[in-house]
Formats: C-alpha cells, structure tokens, sequence
C-alpha cells in the first residue's frame, strides 16, 4: 500500500462508495433521554442554560415521554427537582416523590419505554452534595444506606434500571444487596464508574439547583487529569456486579471510554452532560458551527470511541435526523 498505486481517496469517490466503507452509524436504539421532573401540574419550566430542555411536571412529562417514545428512542433517564431539600435529602427516598410518581405514569403510559432513574441526594439536599454531610465532611457509609433506599422506592414504582451517580465506595454492591434482599432481581444497575469532577456539570447544577453550598465533588468525583483510575473505579463496580457501566462526561474523555471499551466486556453508556450540550448548542445559535452537523459528528465519535450508549440532551433532535 503505497502511492501512487495505493490511493486512499479511491474509496471516498462517491456517497454510495462511503456508504460502503463507512465503520460506524449511529442508530435511535443506543440513545437515552435525560429528563427533569418537577413538583405542580402543567409545569414546562425552560433551562435557560439548555434551550429546549425543559423541567416537567408529571403530567406533561408523560406527554413528552410517548413523543420521545414516538421517535423510536428505547429509554429515558429520570432527574428529580423536589419542593422542599433537606439535610439529608429524605424527598429522594420518600415513595411518593416526584421520580417515584414519574415512575408510574411513565410506566402506566408508556409500559415499553426503558424507565432508568438516576440514584443520588445531591439534588435533594440543602447542602447540595452527593453524601451525608457531618463537621463539613461527606461521609460515605452512612451515605450507602441512603442510596439503597432511593433505589428501593424507583424499583419499588416500576424503574427497570437504576443509575448510582454519586460516587461513594461500594454503592454499586449495597444497591444490589438492597434490591435483592426486597424482591427486585431483575432491576439493573448502570453504574457511573468513572464519573469526573467536571466543569461541564455547569447547567445541569442551574436546572437543579445542586450546587454544592460548601467546597466542591473532589473527594468523590475523580481527577480529570487520572486514567488508569478509571480502570480501578469501573473494576471495582463491576466485582460489584453492576450490569452497565458508564464513563461521563463523554467528549472531553474519548480516552477513558476507548480504555474501558478495551478492557472490560460489559455494555458501556457514555453521558454526553449538560455542558456538552450546551456549548454545541449556543455555538450554533450565534452562528459560529453548523449545530445539527456538529451534535451528529459529537455523538458519532462518542460511539466511535466505544460507547455503546449515549445519554443525550440532543436524543430527540438526533433521532429525528437519524429516522429520515
Ligand atoms: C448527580 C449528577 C450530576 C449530573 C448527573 N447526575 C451533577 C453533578 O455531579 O454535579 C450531571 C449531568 C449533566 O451535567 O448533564 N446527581
């Protein structure tokens, strides 16, 4: 394979010779739909920072779920904004919350749709961190508890999948003794196993109003500057017996999802977060990239990169594109 007699631009002549050649394709079926949901009725709250994504209450959010449905996307993931927080997050495991009641007009509406819940107080708690907050400390035993709790009343209401995303050691083991231990063997953990300490978390903390009132998630979240880290943390989770893993974010970490992709065999997730979304998207509104191009070329390499599945704010734009 040498030029001249090797030339590589043979097999880019023509769109149906690139069709041919072509290695990757993005498909509806790998994409997941994060999805806010609020206290009230007929509540279509617009983030500011994430144009077109919106807090739902439960009523319009099952409206939106039988469109996101229509589009031919397999599943959504579920965020939390309760009425009142407290010290140690009690709306989260309360079975009558806001996810928990999602849970079940989803899954009355829309039986199909893949309901996965993200597992975590920190949007629940005053203090805005992922853990039981003691002398300015976020303690992680006392948190483990709290978690199975919140996953128990998600499985309890009808959640396929529960997503772990606060971080504390050995959360990914206490969740599944806490779903065996009450009847609920077939729900699934996706776990963030490699879950940064990321600036790019920016408007998702506005949409929920979960920043951290006191220092920030170094003590959880992980180093950006670590890779061979991520190797441990996902290990760790999968001795666990967690049945997805997830890197996030996604496009600042191509690396890390290549590394796991390479190690490990289990189904890998990737979360495209809010911070993704929303520099593609206000770069696109000043004119500055051609959005819809830009949105598929980042989801593409994500799956180029091995991801398997891609939490997405772009999930219904992409799916419309992808069906044509
Ligand atoms: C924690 C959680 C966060 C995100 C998902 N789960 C925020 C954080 O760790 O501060 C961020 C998702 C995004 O930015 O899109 N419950």
């Amino acid at each position: 394979m040498i030029f001249p007699q090797y030339r590589a631009r043979r097999a880019r002549a023509s769109e149906n010779l690139r069709r041919m050649v072509r290695e990757n394709r993005l498909s509806p079926d790998m994409l997941i739909y994060p999805m806010f949901v609020t206290y009230g009725k007929n509540v279509k709250d617009e983030i500011s920072s994430m144009p077109g994504n919106y807090r739902f209450s439960v009523d319009n959010l099952v409206k939106e779920v039988k469109e996101v449905e229509s589009l031919g996307i397999p599943a959504v993931i579920l965020f939390g904004i309760p009425e009142t927080k407290d010290e140690t997050g009690s709306e989260a495991y309360n079975p009558d919350g806001i996810v928990q009641n999602a849970i079940r007009e989803i899954k009355n509406a829309c039986p199909d749709m893949v309901v996965i819940t993200d597992v975590c107080i920190d949007e629940y708690t005053t203090h805005g961190h992922c853990g039981v907050v003691k002398d300015g400390k976020i303690l992680n035993d006392p948190t483990l508890e709290l978690l199975g709790a919140m996953a128990l009343t998600h499985a309890d209401t009808g959640a396929d999948i529960v997503a772990p995303s606060d971080m504390m050691d050995g959360r990914v083991g206490a969740i599944r003794v806490a779903l065996d231990d009450n009847g609920h063997k077939d729900v699934a953990i996706m776990s963030y196993a490699a879950k940064y300490a990321s600036a790019f978390y920016g408007p998702f903390r506005e949409a929920c109003d979960s920043s951290p009132q006191f220092g920030d998630r170094a003590t959880y979240q992980m180093d950006p500057a670590n890779a061979m880290e991520a190797i441990r943390e996902v290990a760790l989770d999968i001795v666990e017996n967690a049945d997805i893993i997830m890197v996030k974010p996604a496009l600042p970490y191509l690396d890390i999802i290549r590394m796991v992709k390479t190690q490990f065999n289990l189904p890998l997730a990737a979360y495209s977060v809010s911070g993704e979304f929303s520099m593609i998207e206000a770069a696109g509104r000043n004119g500055w990239i051609d959005r819809d191009r830009a949105m598929m070329e980042a989801l593409l390499s994500i799956h180029r990169a091995g991801a398997n599945m891609i939490l997405t704010y772009f999930a219904k734009d992409a799916a419309k594109i992808l069906n044509g």
